[in-house]
């Protein structure tokens, strides 16, 4: 079977993802190929395509590979797909589409194939489809594919609609047709409509607090601890997808709304396990509360350091590395006993971007290593390339292009 994984905004924290969610669940695949925007995997066996995508915050939709032609056979093709996928279903069907191209120098032909499509689309429908009572959702003027929105808002997935993505290789067209998109309501609400929001801390998207979750590597009913849990976006996160949590954080103000935000999430999901358990405490002290050996992984952000308007000096720069890493290195001590062997730790820590795509990062996290901890790249060293980028020290930036405060994905991993 061959998929088509779209992937978001930082193409290698997608790809770290869905590497670390196959490799859990011991799914194995080989990679046909890899653009910034999208990658082909192969598999021997059908996935259960929405239970891997509602753990997964990176991958914006999953597309099946449901035939390969010549350009010249674009239209024929799409017709007889959409004849026979048809065939049995009466009533009015929305057709959406999209066009991805595979190689960067045949991306300048996109304007070109804009106006194809939307062509052979009407066409289609005035002609071959003309007794079918299909509806086409057109790309917006310009755009070559529907957005997430679009193709949530208008029920593409749906059996009795479609979105069709056309895929130019350099080589052939390969037709896909999308089985699942983000649902972008159920985002919306995890992140604005839960009651204890807070601002001021810079309380973490959900998709960014899924994509550490599946980093960790750890499979449902594992142990997750998040010892700076603020208002609880990861051990909400963690809880929706099947795992057991614990979480404290020193500020009691936090924990009030970190405890709130999960009672209501508890309520508007059925969660698997919903004993979770949160209190306020140092993380000094929140350790000596768990059992050695207990917990299978920590995904965690304590402080970014203050939040800045302008680039702050060297002189801070450093100011906040150094507390950063006295935090740290305490905590990877206190915290070695309770978790288990081989257990990983991922974590954001600020990096300050200069210039567009260019960062300075706090040295001192090798020299934690002598504290039992081995370093592991987020993402094979095989996907790397100029626009899917891994740092020289093998980390993850997660950013914005206006930034200055990004964060640095980390991940260590614990040897007794
Ligand atoms: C960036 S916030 C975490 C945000 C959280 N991920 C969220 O989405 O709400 C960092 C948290 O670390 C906590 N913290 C800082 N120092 C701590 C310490 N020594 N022990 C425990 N918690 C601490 C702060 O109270 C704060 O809530």
């Amino acid at each position: 079977m061959k998929y088509i994984f779209f992937l978001g905004r930082i193409p290698a924290i997608s790809l770290a993802e869905i590497q670390a969610i196959l490799e859990k669940d011991k799914i194995s695949y080989t990679t046909e190929l890899i653009t910034p925007a999208f990658i082909v995997l192969e598999t021997k066996e059908k996935l259960n395509v929405r239970n891997l995508f509602v753990q997964m915050g990176g991958t914006l939709k999953i597309a099946e590979i449901v035939g390969s032609f010549k350009e010249n056979e674009i239209r024929d093709e799409t017709v007889s797909y959409i004849k026979k996928a048809f065939e049995e279903r009466s009533g009015k069907k929305s057709i959406g589409y999209g066009i991805y191209f595979a190689k960067k120098e045949e991306r300048k032909e996109i304007n070109d194939a804009q106006d194809f499509f939307r062509d052979i689309f009407s066409k289609m429908k005035r002609d071959e489809l003309k007794d079918f009572s299909t509806r086409i959702v057109y790309p917006q003027m310009g755009e070559s594919a529907l957005s997430t929105a679009s193709i949530f808002n208008n029920k593409l997935t749906l059996d009795k609609n479609m979105e069709l993505n056309f895929i130019f290789t350099g080589k052939e067209v390969l037709l896909a047709r999308t089985i699942i998109v983000q649902d972008i309501e159920s985002y919306g609400m995890r992140d604005y409509e839960k009651p204890g929001r807070d601002a001021r801390i810079g309380m973490m998207p959900p998709k960014l607090a899924q994509v550490m979750i599946n980093l960790t590597k750890v499979k449902a009913g594992q142990l997750i601890f998040d010892p700076f849990c603020g208002t609880g976006t990861i051990l909400q996160e963690a809880l929706l997808n099947d795992y057991r949590v614990i979480g404290s954080d020193a500020n009691g103000e936090q924990i009030e709304k970190c405890k709130k935000n999960l009672e209501w999430i508890s309520k508007k999901y059925v969660l698997t396990y919903d004993e979770y358990k949160v209190f306020q405490a140092d993380f000094n002290e929140a350790v000596k509360k768990l059992k050695n050996d207990s917990v299978d992984a920590i995904a965690t952000e304590s402080t970014l350091g203050p939040v800045y308007k302008k680039l702050p000096n060297t002189e801070e720069i450093r100011e906040n590395y150094a507390n950063i890493k006295k935090l740290y290195v305490r905590f990877l001590q206190v915290v070695k006993p309770v978790l288990r062997n081989k257990a990983l730790i991922v974590v954001t820590l600020p990096a300050y971007q200069l210039k567009p795509k260019e960062f300075v990062f706090g040295e001192f996290i090798d020299s934690l290593e002598k504290l039992g901890y081995s370093r592991v790249c987020p993402l094979d060293k095989k996907f790397e390339s100029s626009d899917i980028r891994i740092t020289k020290r093998n980390t993850i930036i997660y950013s914005r292009p206006e930034q200055i405060v990004a964060r640095e994905i980390i991940i260590f991993q614990n040897n007794k």
